[in-house]
């Protein structure tokens, strides 16, 4: 099997236009493999014209852009509800974020305090990856695994001799894993997150658990630091709360979907619990006003004092696992 997959952009296809028929839509790039990608996995043109990764096996379907190695959909096929939530407002276009799914945030996260005007939560989210890889595994299991190019100018922020992968595991469950690797003299410090967005009955009748006793900066109040004393962290309001040191695992329980989702994590002592409710989501160009209460975010993450300082050649990797259960626990 090939373990190694390169793509070319190429204009093509000029809008052609005849009398009797509406135009053709502008067919921005063509992708053309070098090798093939095994059976269930396809790359071509997505929203925007960025390009895509599909899959679709028997254990379930999903899309990544490399736009941002940005997972838009997994969908597990023994599973009647969406997992994660994509706004119809998003944006697919070159140097934006999407919105919804799973974006990368690297190497900062949130607004830049050094820099102001940088585009918060990073510039991985916003710049394209190279497909490194894809194979389907013996119990069906799609692994795509992609790398962050070291020319691309959007790594400005990045100094040379720093790597970043991900590996993204599609089955039943879904995994991700993000390795930054410093190669380079100095040590390096950086903050992190797979900002993952799930699809939810109505976010006023989820409870997340987990998190009781930690430490808590809540964004909504200034930064101010609070302690998570309810065991189950319910949404009634604009909530944007980031929980510092705690490895935990957390588990989002919806009755109204039947489901709790389990994300369990490793490499990283972080965790956002986010929605922005009601005047937040009207400000949002990419978030339409009514779709608040269908989404909520359970970031893995390394920010604020959870930052890594990662010193000369050493890796460090952040995973996180995400399962469906029923609502008695069973999978
Ligand atoms: C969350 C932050 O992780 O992301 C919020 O805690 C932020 O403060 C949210 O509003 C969305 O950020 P963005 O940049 O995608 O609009």
């Amino acid at each position: 099997m090939p373990s190694h997959y390169t793509y070319q952009i190429a204009a093509v296809n000029p809008i052609v236009t005849t009398p009797s028929r509406p135009p053709r839509p502008l067919l921005r790039y063509t992708v053309a493999m070098k090798y093939d990608l095994p059976s269930g996995v396809t790359l071509d043109e997505g929203r925007g014209g960025l390009p895509r990764v599909s899959v679709a096996t028997d254990l379930c379907t999903a899309e990544l852009y490399l736009h941002g190695a940005h997972l838009c959909r997994w969908q597990p096929r023994s599973h009647p509800h969406p997992v994660l939530w994509m706004s119809r407002a998003s944006r697919f276009e070159t140097g934006a974020p999407i919105r919804g799914g799973v974006p990368i945030c690297f190497p900062w996260f949130g607004p830049n305090a050094a820099v102001p005007e940088a585009p918060p939560h990073g510039l991985a989210r916003i710049s394209e990856w190279t497909l490194d890889g894809a194979e389907v595994e013996r119990d069906g299991t799609a692994v795509i695994r992609l790398s962050w190019p070291s020319d691309a100018g959007t790594r400005a922020s990045v100094p040379a001799g720093v790597d970043l992968a991900y590996e993204v595991r599609l089955g039943d469950a879904l995994s991700m894993a993000l390795t930054v690797a410093n190669s380079a003299a100095a040590p390096l410090r950086f903050e992190e997150a797979l900002h993952t967005y799930f699809a939810v009955s109505d976010v006023r009748h989820v409870g997340v658990e987990g998190l009781a006793g930690a430490t808590f900066v809540d964004k909504t109040d200034g930064g101010t630091r609070k302690t998570q004393d309810d065991a189950v962290v319910t949404i009634s309001r604009e909530t944007d709360r980031l929980y510092v040191n705690t490895p935990a695992t957390l588990t989002l329980t919806d009755p109204g979907f039947g489901r709790r989702i389990r994300v369990a994590k490793t490499g990283s002592l972080a965790s956002v619990v986010w929605n922005p409710w009601i005047a937040k989501s009207r400000a949002m160009s990419d978030f339409g006003d009514d779709e608040w209460p269908g989404m909520i975010c359970i970031e893995t993450a390394n920010a604020a004092e959870n930052a890594v300082t990662l010193p000369p050649a050493a890796g460090h990797t952040m995973t996180a696992v995400i399962s469906l259960l029923g609502l008695s626990g069973s999978s």
